[in-house]
């Protein structure tokens, strides 16, 4: 099922009895993070706010990805990692024979259908409007101020026709301006850099709120910089997503509820933050650029997306989970012994990460880990643990076996210092700069070991075929 805009989405959780409406007088201040906070913790559905108090033309939505089943309904699939699967098995192979090159057509002419569209507007400028007729959310009490935490930064690449889409918090600090913490290695951030290269100081941009989930879910995910998220948004979708073009000449979701023209401005940075973020606690201000707002766009009675994060598992995690699945299959093509991988939701997706491999040669597990840390935001993972494909990544007791029985410290732990570390990590001695830690928990060869690996026990085929009988026995006996 593809869903034209957020609207749609909301009407299809109505009908299935999937959406809270609650229409007493809530504030911005607190009041709504706290309550969508409560609604993920306690497994509630998604939240619709009808009375925002100071905000009388807008109602809010939040708590949007609240489980995996609720990703499963946005992406109207379970099988999340078949998505890319799918697509990498149609566009892989060489038509070689008349079936594969009719196979190969249509897959063009499916490609057509995922493709973005030109589309116009169902937004309409709003001449009146700044920066702070938008209801932002301080989602904790020591947080700087309010902030957008659900919108999504629109950039372009300077040189190619591809767009960054990228939910990154930003803090409101005036009528037309707000701070975007775009961390390092981010699209964002990283295509400002090359608008920098040919001295460019205002790099067009948009904030974009309110568009439909799959927009949303694939705005926080990792796509590799280099491919048009919007594209990657049809893919999704199995439908190109409708685009409109803005006179700053960046194309924005038609259907969004609110769209901020302007430009982040490089050459003027302030402190952002504090800001009661994913880990749990308050980042400390750090110096970020400044977006700067020209013009307002909202459609009629619009609707604000916003959420709150703090201690897991909050929608971020049910985001990431859904990230780890869809994005197996292409980790799988970069990094090929890969089997499965698990980012733990307490593991904050960028504290410990566990990965099995199919170990055919002597120090794979190494191998292994310094490929996966070279891929995209895995490189700021600072706890990665190898271990062989039988290893089942998503049992820990699984884990912790491998970890005790095939783990000598002094030859399988890898530390690597001086090594970018995520701004969000307060654990390290300087900010941006930090450490990693490896842990090979592969069964080893006699090559890395010096000497055989010993035999693992095993029962005897034979006999082990003779009992099978008590073991359905034992099954059903019930200790006093
Ligand atoms: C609710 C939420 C808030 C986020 N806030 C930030 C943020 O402030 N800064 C940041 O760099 N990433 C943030 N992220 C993570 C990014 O959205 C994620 O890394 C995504 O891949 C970034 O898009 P990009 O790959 O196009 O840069 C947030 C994600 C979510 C779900």
């Amino acid at each position: 099922m593809t869903f034209k805009d957020l609207r749609e989405y909301l009407a299809y959780l109505r009908e299935r009895n999937n959406l809270i409406t609650i229409n007493d007088e809530v504030s911005v201040n607190l009041e709504i993070a706290e309550i969508s906070r409560n609604a993920t913790y306690l497994n509630a559905p998604t939240l619709l706010f009808t009375k925002i108090r100071d905000y009388p033309e807008w109602k809010m939505v939040t708590n949007l990805f609240n489980s995996v089943e609720a990703i499963y309904n946005i992406l109207g699939t379970r099988d999340l990692e078949g998505i890319a699967s799918n697509f990498f098995s149609s566009i892989s192979s060489t038509p070689y024979t008349l079936q594969s090159k009719l196979k190969s057509m249509g897959t063009m002419i499916g490609l057509g259908k995922i493709l973005p569209k030109n589309s116009r507007a169902q937004f309409q400028e709003r001449k009146e409007f700044s920066i702070k007729s938008f209801p932002a959310l301080r989602t904790w009490p020591k947080d700087a101020g309010t902030f957008f935490t659900f919108s999504l930064l629109v950039t372009q690449d300077p040189d190619a026709n591809v767009h960054n889409v990228s939910v990154y918090r930003m803090q409101i600090v005036g009528d037309k301006e707000v701070i975007v913490h775009w961390q390092a290695l981010k699209r964002g951030r990283i295509t400002a850099q090359r608008y920098l290269e040919r001295r460019i100081k205002e790099i067009p941009a948009a904030i974009v709120n309110g568009v439909d989930p799959v927009i949303a879910f694939v705005a926080a995910s990792p796509v590799p910089p280099g491919i048009d998220k919007y594209l990657f948004a049809g893919i999704l979708r199995n439908e190109g997503v409708r685009l409109f073009r803005l006179t700053n000449g960046l194309r924005v979701p038609a259907t969004a509820e609110s769209v901020i023209e302007g430009y982040v401005d490089m050459n003027d940075t302030r402190l952002e933050g504090p800001f009661g973020d994913h880990l749990g606690y308050y980042t400390p201000a750090d110096y970020y650029p400044v977006f700067k707002a020209e013009k307002f766009y909202t459609r009629e009675e619009p609707i604000f997306h916003a959420t709150s994060v703090g201690k897991p598992p909050l929608e971020d995690a049910w985001i990431g989970k859904g990230v780890e699945r869809i994005f197996l299959p292409f980790l799988k093509m970069i990094v090929p012994e890969l089997v499965d991988m698990n980012l733990p939701i307490h593991g904050l997706f960028t504290g410990v990460g566990i990965f099995s491999i199919n170990k055919v040669f002597p120090g794979q597990g190494k191998k292994a880990m310094l490929s996966l840390w070279g891929v995209g935001q895995l490189s700021l993972l600072k706890i990665m643990i190898i271990v062989d494909k039988d290893v089942n990544v998503h049992d820990f007791n699984h884990v912790i076996y491998a970890l005790s029985t095939t783990v000598d410290p002094k030859r399988d732990v890898v530390i690597i210092d001086n090594i970018t570390a995520d701004s969000l990590d307060h654990t390290t001695e300087r900010p941006l700069v930090g450490s990693r830690l490896g842990i090979d928990a592969t069964r080893k060869t006699k090559e890395e070991v010096g000497h055989e690996w010993p035999e693992e026990v095993a029962p005897d085929d034979e006999i082990s075929k003779k009992v099978e009988k008590y073991k359905h026995l034992f099954k059903q006996y019930k200790s006093p």
